[in-house]
């Protein structure tokens, strides 16, 4: 048997807690996805490219017709003008997108600044990369930065930071302020910046994105990524892009042609049209979830369940002690499963070093309103 390059990673608390629901017949509201299909006019485009030929490779950065959307999307959202040739890539999916982006900068040896709870592709990527991430954990209850520790976190290793707004899993959202204090910390050393801002358009009584790529500073040294599975309602085209200044977008682009070349030719000309013809659909999104989430959490105000409704994404956490203050969280969300029915995901998961008696877990309430009643029906009745 040849060692492991990754001998701590296992299968993901996602598929097993998908998994234990489909086994269970649970509602599934653990693993980030929706119960409800993408627009139809999107999956009618689909068909019609498939059936018009547009079968063979794409341009290896992406197709132009979708680089121009995107383009021409942040430019109405944050007001910067980009160069879709030169500054925006379309990747398989948000996560091949972070994963080259680390692969492009980081070295043997260089040091990446992960918050914690976070997202679980950041370490991989960077120990494939022979990388090493340095773990600072969020303030609770708000899951703020601890500016404190982010400063003393910093080394002469220190090449890059991750961050992630709105944030999974806690809903939590990076103001202006605080890209202002980032660019203020990391202004004349030798650090980069990965902005996951996959769910930019998932925010919540009527705050405002704080997007890196309004941000002139930061977004001289950032690699920004999104994906059109959570934007458009579909998440199993994997479908998503990366901008970057231009010097940064040549090396991501040397990664990516490698790792997967180019992503799916119909995808690209489907979304393509879509965000053509329905540009509005991004600004209708935030009233669309906020609905799922206020139905969600009116339902629950029953429960013993102790919950503030988040602020962004598609996740709401929620306290379980006052139910099971007996069980960890990963044995909490194993019997709502098995004894209750709904599934969900347990927060500390998202950590390498969790603060003792977490007692968190997330539900995603991207689903239809008949799931969503059922499931706070169940959780009412514990
Ligand atoms: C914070 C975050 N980043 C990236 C991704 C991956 O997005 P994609 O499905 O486009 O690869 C997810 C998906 O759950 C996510 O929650």
């Amino acid at each position: 048997m040849f060692e492991s390059k990754l001998p701590t990673v296992g299968t993901t608390i996602f598929t097993r807690m998908s998994q234990l629901a489909a086994e269970t017949g649970a509602l599934n509201l653990s693993q980030g996805f929706p119960d409800f299909d993408g627009p139809q006019a999107l999956r009618d485009a689909l068909a019609q490219h498939v059936a018009a030929g547009h079968n063979q490779y794409a341009p290896m950065a992406g197709l132009p017709a979708l680089r121009e959307q995107v383009a021409a999307k942040i430019a109405r959202s944050y007001g910067r003008m980009l160069s879709a040739d030169l500054e925006i890539t379309i990747t398989p999916g948000a996560t091949q997108g972070i994963f080259c982006a680390i692969h492009a900068l980081i070295r043997p040896g260089d040091e990446v600044i992960v918050f914690d709870p976070c997202y679980d592709s950041y370490e991989p990527a960077t120990v494939l990369a022979g990388g090493h991430c340095v773990h600072v954990p969020l303030a609770l209850p708000d899951f703020a930065i601890d500016w404190q520790r982010l400063s003393d976190a910093i080394s002469p290793r220190t090449r890059l930071i991750v961050i992630n707004s709105p944030h999974n899993p806690s809903g939590a959202l990076f103001s202006r302020d605080d890209l202002d204090r980032l660019a203020a910390l990391i202004r004349g050393r030798d650090i980069y910046l990965l902005s996951d801002e996959v769910y930019e358009h998932l925010v919540f009584d009527g705050a405002q994105h704080a997007s890196v790529l309004a941000h002139e500073e930061l977004y001289a040294r950032a690699f920004v990524v999104s994906s059109f599975g959570k934007t458009y309602h579909v998440t199993g085209w994997k479908t998503g892009y990366v901008v970057a200044p231009p010097a940064l977008t040549a090396e991501l682009r040397k990664v990516h042609q490698y790792v997967s070349f180019c992503c799916v030719t119909p995808l690209q000309w489907a979304l393509a049209d879509y965000m053509a013809a329905y540009p509005e659909h991004v600004n209708q999104l935030p009233a669309f979830y906020q609905a799922k989430r206020d139905l969600f959490c009116q339902q629950l105000a029953g429960s013993h369940l102790q919950f503030t409704p988040t602020a962004g994404t598609y996740f709401q956490l929620a306290d379980y002690s006052a139910i099971r203050d007996d069980l960890d969280d990963v044995a909490m969300a194993q019997w709502l499963t098995r004894e209750h029915c709904v599934a969900s995901i347990p927060v500390s998961v998202f950590y390498q070093q969790p603060p003792a008696n977490l007692r968190l877990i997330r539900f995603c309430f991207a689903k239809r309103e008949d799931t969503l009643r059922q499931a706070a029906e169940k959780l009412c009745a514990i």
